[in-house]
């Protein structure tokens, strides 16, 4: 069994923080949303990895590298463009062979690993399975149709009139007859070749796909709101720890759901969790609130924040309003600016939302 990630794409729904960096390397509970996947495909037991990179490839292998880090074999696809996720399979031929393999959507979250998943479907005779969720908004994925026998009838990508609300999951698991279908299909109206496109394909030609309904949480991380639910539940699930380079003084209140890495100072604050501070960040005289993820270097001074990610590097200081629902990028600053006239001064990125 190999893996396959896809990870190529320009991620522009997540601007103005994918104009300098892959999206799927932004971190989630401190923790880039692709190591999560390479950590989940580990844990199922597969060590031969193939990644697809696109625009982003130089950054994606200076963060990940040859992959001993997790115990993996990585290598690297590079895909022209974005074709699609079917071409993404097609180029990937050479690094797969004749082996079954499962892909993973580099930029999926997903509750519970994918050991059982695998176990599944190399203890039957399936030429795919693919992963299927119930969701309130179907038209945003690929939707599967079933027959009453739970069999598949039907796949189609992002429909206006969604058949069901059973959404594709951005796993799949493939033996070597999905090369066939990627070859066979002509690209979709959106000019991209589909993998529903090519999965449907196996369906009419009598190869057996069969479905995994996920009852967990699974979050695809296209957009900021994504990543902050992702964030989340991640923070949820985590076991909390204190580093033991850490230091809590003693005026500072930090309850037990709460992850202070390596050299994160807590002075004169209090945090809550489920969250997380990262290395060599320093929260001073600030209120940090359940489900944030502070990354590492940052300076966080006399400010309240909730529910929000901040990426490494960045300072948030005399901050009067608590600052909620936010996505922060590297290197920013957010200011309290006491000189005449005054006012709200901004210097936003191209793509940047304020709400004030
Ligand atoms: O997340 C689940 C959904 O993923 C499924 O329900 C859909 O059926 C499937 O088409 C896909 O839809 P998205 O619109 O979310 O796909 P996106 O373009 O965001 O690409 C998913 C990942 O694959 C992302 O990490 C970028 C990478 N990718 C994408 C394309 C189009 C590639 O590596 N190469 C590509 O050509």
């Amino acid at each position: 069994m190999k893996g396959l990630i896809l990870s190529g794409g320009k991620g522009t729904r997540l601007y103005p923080l994918t104009y300098t960096r892959a999206k799927q390397l932004i971190p989630v509970a401190n923790k880039p949303v692709l190591v999560r996947v390479i950590e989940a495909i580990r844990e199922a037991g597969v060590r031969e990895v193939g990644i697809v990179v696109g625009p982003t490839a130089a950054e994606i292998k200076n963060s990940l590298g040859d992959g001993t880090q997790w115990d993996v074999a990585l290598s690297y696809i590079h895909q022209a463009s974005p074709d699609g996720l079917a071409h993404a399979v097609k180029i990937s031929r050479e690094f797969l062979g004749e082996d079954p393999f499962v892909m993973f959507l580099g930029d999926n979250v997903i509750e519970g690993g994918i050991s059982s998943l695998i176990r599944d479907f190399t203890g039957n005779q399936w030429n795919s399975q693919i992963v299927l969720k119930e969701v309130d908004n179907p038209s945003a994925y690929g939707v599967a149709k079933m027959r009453p026998d739970g069999s598949i009838e039907q796949l189609v990508e992002k429909p206006k009139l969604p058949p069901s609300n059973l959404a594709l999951v951005g796993i799949y698991m493939f033996d070597h007859h999905i090369f066939e279908a990627v070859s066979a299909i002509r690209p979709s109206a959106r000019g991209e070749y589909e993998i529903t496109d090519a999965i449907q394909w196996l369906i009419d030609h009598d190869y057996t796909v069969f479905p995994h309904i996920h009852r967990g949480w699974w979050i695809d991380t296209g957009k900021p709101t994504d990543m902050l639910d992702a964030n989340s539940y991640v923070l949820e699930e985590i076991t909390p720890c204190l580093h033991a380079a850490a230091a809590i003084d003693s005026d500072s209140s930090v309850d037990s759901r709460v992850t202070l890495q390596a050299g994160a100072q807590i002075v004169n604050s209090i945090v809550r969790g489920p969250t997380i501070i990262g290395e060599n960040t320093l929260i001073e005289n600030s209120y940090i609130g359940p489900f944030t993820s502070i990354y590492h270097g940052c300076q966080i001074r006399n400010c309240e924040i909730e529910r929000s990610i901040i990426l490494e590097n960045s300072r948030v200081i005399d901050i009067d309003s608590t600052l909620r629902d936010s996505l922060i990028g590297r290197n920013a600053s957010v200011k309290r600016s006491s000189s005449k006239p005054s006012g709200i001064k901004m210097n936003l990125g191209d793509h940047s939302t304020l709400w004030v």
